[in-house]
């Protein structure tokens, strides 16, 4: 249970990836600000959180089950905080899928936005009233880079993270008057279990509906390039939740948080021609006409940002 004075940090999906070090992050914070309370689906994947956590289990963090996908799961994890008292929401769970749009069963892609899109409606819905009564919280949504450019062969993913930021973009303004502060954390590539389980997807997927020269563009040439582009700009779960911990610690948070700056300007690009046309076929030379260039480009990124760059780009200030 939470100490006077300690707010209270609810974060979904803390079984892997970011969720999880940002639930250790806010837990071992040297001044005892936080408890956290880190969730997910299946406590039967609690070990690497309990680990990690090491002697701030059981006390600045507590576990608790919660699918965000389930109204009932929602409900009773929140009813089981005492006064159903959340300062800081973050969410964080989310999944992923990439592939050619012909061979993906409608099915999978209503769970992707059942879980990246309405399970944080989801969450907001259960917690925000609280905070308005209150006058006082803070939501997080973790969204990404692709909520504001999308990127091919990600289309259900961009478009439920797209959907998010338009969600979030309305409720900000209103959640204003309340005194309550919404906040966007837009990361690029993170080495998580994300990346890793969409390959392996990848590797299963016979891409069943798509003709062979989508699948060979798909295979041969967008993935060997988002490898090389996880390997040369990803950052760590780590990075993201120090760019987090910032945005909550901030006086005034700010509304959006890239948090990988090498982004930035192919996010300008997007605002630099309202055609689309800029970015359409910049995407498009990228990855058609310059995939031996690109490749060299991002082996060079890989050495010139090792380190030094990288730990440059974490802070939302
Ligand atoms: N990794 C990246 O490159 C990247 C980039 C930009 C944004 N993001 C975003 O960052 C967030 C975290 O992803 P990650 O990279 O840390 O991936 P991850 O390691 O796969 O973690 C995702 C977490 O979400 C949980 N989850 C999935 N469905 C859930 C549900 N229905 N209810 C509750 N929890 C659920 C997973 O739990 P289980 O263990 O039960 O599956 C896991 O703990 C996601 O929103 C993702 O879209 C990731």
């Amino acid at each position: 249970m939470a100490s006077p004075g300690q707010k209270v940090v609810l974060i979904t999906g803390c079984s892997s990836g970011i969720g999880l070090r940002m639930a250790v992050m806010l837990a071992k914070d040297e001044q005892k600000r936080y408890h956290v309370i880190a969730t997910m689906r299946d406590l039967k994947r609690k070990d690497k959180l309990v680990e990690a956590a090491g002697d701030t289990y059981g006390k600045t963090l507590s576990l608790a089950v919660l699918d965000v996908c389930s109204d009932e799961s929602v409900k009773q994890c929140i009813n089981s905080i005492k006064d159903r008292h959340v300062d800081v929401l973050i969410n964080n769970a989310g999944i992923g899928l990439v592939g050619p749009v012909e061979s993906i069963p409608i099915e999978e892609m209503k769970k992707v936005f059942e879980t990246n899109f309405f399970g944080v409606i989801r969450m907001i819905k259960e917690v925000m009233p609280d905070m308005k009564k209150r006058r006082g919280g803070h939501i997080i949504v973790v969204s990404s880079v692709m909520g504001l450019q999308g990127v091919v062969f990600n289309d259900v993913y961009a478009a439920s993270k797209f959907a998010m930021e338009g969600f979030c973009e309305c409720l900000a303004v209103q959640l204003l008057k309340f005194n309550v502060t919404l906040s966007l954390i837009e990361p690029g590539p993170v080495h998580t279990e994300f990346e890793v389980k969409m390959i392996q997807e990848v590797r299963q997927r016979e891409c069943p509906g798509a003709d062979p020269e989508t699948v060979h563009y798909f295979k041969d040439i967008y993935l060997p390039s988002s490898l090389d582009i996880f390997e040369a700009l990803g950052q760590t779960p780590d990075d993201i939740a120090k760019c987090t911990k910032k945005v909550i610690e901030a006086s005034r948070p700010r509304f959006r948080n890239l948090t990988n700056r090498l982004y930035t300007p192919i996010v300008a690009m997007k605002y630099a021609d309202e055609t689309g046309g800029l970015s359409v076929h910049t995407f498009y030379h990228m990855l058609f006409n310059m995939g031996t260039l690109m490749h060299i480009s991002v082996t060079a990124m890989k050495y010139l940002t090792c380190g030094c760059l990288r730990s440059r780009t974490v802070s939302p200030n």
